[in-house]
């Protein structure tokens, strides 16, 4: 009997094609979010998943899909997924990594700009008819040449970032996952700070990378950078870690932009601190309590919103979910998933 793959949201028709060369499909909503209800239906019959960053998947809903194998997001984040349930039940989980760095990247840079020129708040301010002549200080920005970028976390997506700063005239900073997890540990900061000396003042890859990046730890990067950049998956471990104290080490003229997931970001820490002025402004596309917006960031001119729109290009989105499919139908061919996290 052919598998049968429960679709939780309509994907493009190329995608769909594809997976019908080898099983048969159900599709749970053509726009929107699924309901719940309608989901722990859907994966009853269920042989293979692919679902999206809004569909949490967790016990429940592995339990309800008995004849689960393979659940694929389309996504390259995978919080939404119970992975130890999920591998309990020998469960492949797969994410869509690659295909959606360079968007991603690119809309980050869209933030560092809009937030550091002040982009959307010129817009509202010509549109609401305000612009009666040129001014020598009419809206002053924010200059980025010669500044110093913040990448936490040096991933594809963080490196992607790093690369488009050479673009800009700006030197890169950045700490990986271990300066981050061991961010208090004097012996690991110890180390990262030995190796400065060691390469000072920029690494002989990072140089013929042609790239500017210099390895920090986790408090060099939040003190020193004009604009700090989250590029870290979204764990129990990374919950909050932009927290109030670090909030409050960052230069009152700096920057704080976030395409990863929102609950890294103590949000409400983030209001105060921009109320306070412990930072000059944000670039947002991603929100604690998503879709939900703390109602305080609305009002603020130095604070730029987006609706999670990082991958958000027709070309990335469509070779998200063919990423997706891929991984279904990886499993369904006797192959390991390409994707499997
Ligand atoms: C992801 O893939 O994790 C993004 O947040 C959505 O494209």
């Amino acid at each position: 009997m052919p598998p049968t793959v429960f679709i939780t949201r309509q994907l493009p028709e190329s995608v769909l094609d594809r997976l019908s060369a080898v099983g048969e499909y159900r599709i749970g909503v053509r726009e929107g979010v699924l309901s719940r209800e309608a989901l722990l239906a859907g994966v009853k019959e269920a042989d293979g998943l692919i679902c999206q960053l809004t569909d949490t998947i967790d016990q429940e809903v592995i339990d309800a899909g008995q004849r689960l194998k393979v659940i694929a997001n389309v996504a390259v984040g995978y919080n939404n997924i119970d992975v130890a349930a999920a591998q309990r039940r020998e469960i492949h989980v797969t994410n869509t990594p690659d295909v959606l760095t360079d968007a991603t990247a690119d809309l980050t840079w869209a933030l560092i700009l809009a937030a550091t020129r002040r982009v959307v708040e010129a817009d509202a301010f010509i549109r609401a008819g305000k612009f009666t002549g040129w001014d020598f200080e009419m809206l002053l920005g924010s200059g980025l040449t010669g500044k110093l970028l913040g990448i936490l976390g040096y991933g594809r997506i963080g490196r992607a970032v790093a690369r488009r700063a050479t673009g800009f005239g700006m030197t890169v900073l950045y700490c990986n996952r271990d300066d981050i997890a061991f961010r208090d540990d004097p012996q690991h900061n110890a180390h990262v700070l030995s190796r400065q000396s060691v390469t000072s003042p920029l690494s002989q890859s990072a140089r013929l990378d042609g790239l500017a990046a210099r390895h920090v730890t986790f408090h060099q990067l939040i003190e020193r950078s004009d604009i700090v950049s989250v590029h870290v998956p979204l764990a129990a471990a990374t919950h909050h870690l932009i927290d109030r104290a670090v909030l409050a080490k960052m230069k009152p003229t700096a920057y704080l932009i976030n395409t990863a997931r929102g609950p890294i970001v103590d949000e409400a820490a983030l209001v105060e601190a921009l109320q306070a002025g412990w930072l000059a402004g944000a670039g947002l596309d991603v929100f604690e309590h998503e879709p939900a917006v703390s109602p305080a960031l609305l009002s603020m001119p130095n604070v730029v919103l987006l609706p999670h729109i990082g991958s958000a290009t027709r070309e990335t989105r469509t070779a998200m979910a063919m990423l997706a499919a891929e991984n279904v139908i990886d499993h369904f061919s006797g192959r390991v998933p390409r994707n499997k996290v």
